[in-house]
């Protein structure tokens, strides 16, 4: 009956044991996870856009080529996530079509634009730095094909923000006005890296059954304090500063105390109405139109390939 399978269920979370793809699940847990795998895999993609304009503007060939393959790990990177979402009996084809149409989100982060090098740098640093945060908690998600897809996804996080810090302290140890480019990078991305992690623990209205149901481990809140604790030490060995006065480090608490996040912006950007979400969206729409012919060729190949196997 549908109450055993439940306790049966119930009691695998309980126990930590994963739950697979052909297990019995909650409806409720399954739209939950194509939910937040979905929006993970989009964010993936998406995240392409702003480094990808960097790219034919990279200041040397060895920054270039290593950009070039960041990039491309973030495509992988959705792969995985898509197919962990398939896993949950949806098609990769239905949610990226719901992304095109503005029905699935993605990350707030992704809709700022990238205005000079450094912004390069800070990205890998701080934007990647955070998804490490995030996402280590998430390799020890209850379903296991989303869990197992972390594990690859964070080795090859930590690659990427290692490559964002040796670039933030190459011009951290530059010129004066390279020095400013990267304080400027650093002021624009703080707060919305501060965002990542979701609203407040108190306005977060998937978090406390997510958290039962063991696919997120810590909350928003404890993710971000996480992270600035982890950043501001090397923010200061970088020489550099946060656009925060109310930065500081609470000795009794063991950790960093910072300001009030504006969380109009956060909403805002959410509803699209962030600098570049029109732009992410038309640039999305514009390669799936454009790929048309890849996939119909690719279709009819394997449909070829089927029948003369046949
Ligand atoms: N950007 C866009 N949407 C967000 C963000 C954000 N930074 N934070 C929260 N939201 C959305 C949620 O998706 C949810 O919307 P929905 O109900 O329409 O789906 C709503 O705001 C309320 O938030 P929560 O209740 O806190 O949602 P949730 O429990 O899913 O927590 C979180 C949000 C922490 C982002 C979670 O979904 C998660 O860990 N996702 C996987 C990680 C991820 O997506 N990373 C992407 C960026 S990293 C990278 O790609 C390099």
């Amino acid at each position: 009956t549908d109450a055993q399978y439940q306790q049966h269920f119930d009691a695998k979370i309980a126990a930590d044991t994963a739950i697979e793809a052909k297990d019995w699940m909650p409806d409720a847990y399954r739209q939950n996870l194509i939910r937040q795998i979905g929006q993970h895999a989009h964010s993936e993609v998406v995240g392409m856009l702003p480094e990808a304009n960097w790219l034919t503007r990279a200041p040397t060939l060895r920054r270039k080529a290593v950009l070039l393959a960041k990039v491309q790990d973030e495509a992988g990177h959705g792969l995985y996530l898509y197919s962990a979402a398939e896993t949950l009996g949806c098609s990769r084809q239905e949610i990226y079509r719901k992304m095109l149409d503005g029905k699935m989100k993605y990350s707030s982060i992704f809709n700022y634009p990238t205005l000079n090098w450094a912004d390069i740098g800070v990205i890998g640093w701080l934007v990647d730095g955070a998804a490490i945060v995030n996402q280590v908690a998430l390799c020890r998600a209850s379903y296991g094909p989303y869990a197992r897809a972390m594990v690859k996804i964070c080795k090859e996080e930590s690659f990427h923000q290692r490559q964002g810090y040796e670039a933030v302290m190459a011009m951290a140890n530059g010129s004066e006005q390279q020095k400013a480019m990267l304080q400027d990078a650093i002021n624009r991305f703080w707060w919305p890296v501060l965002m990542m992690f979701g609203p407040s623990d108190t306005d977060s209205p998937h978090s406390a059954q997510s958290m039962a149901w063991k696919i997120k481990r810590h909350s928003n809140d404890e993710l971000r304090q996480k992270f600035v604790d982890n950043t501001v030490p090397q923010l200061e060995a970088l020489g550099m500063t946060a656009p925060d006065a109310e930065l500081a480090w609470d000795e009794a608490a063991g950790h960093y105390r910072f300001g009030a996040i504006d969380w109009s912006e956060l909403h805002e950007v959410i509803k699209g109405r962030g600098q570049c979400n029109h732009e992410r969206l038309q640039a999305k729409r514009r390669a799936w139109d454009d790929g048309a012919w890849v996939r119909e060729g690719a279709l009819a190949h394997a449909t070829k390939n089927a029948a003369t196997a046949a």
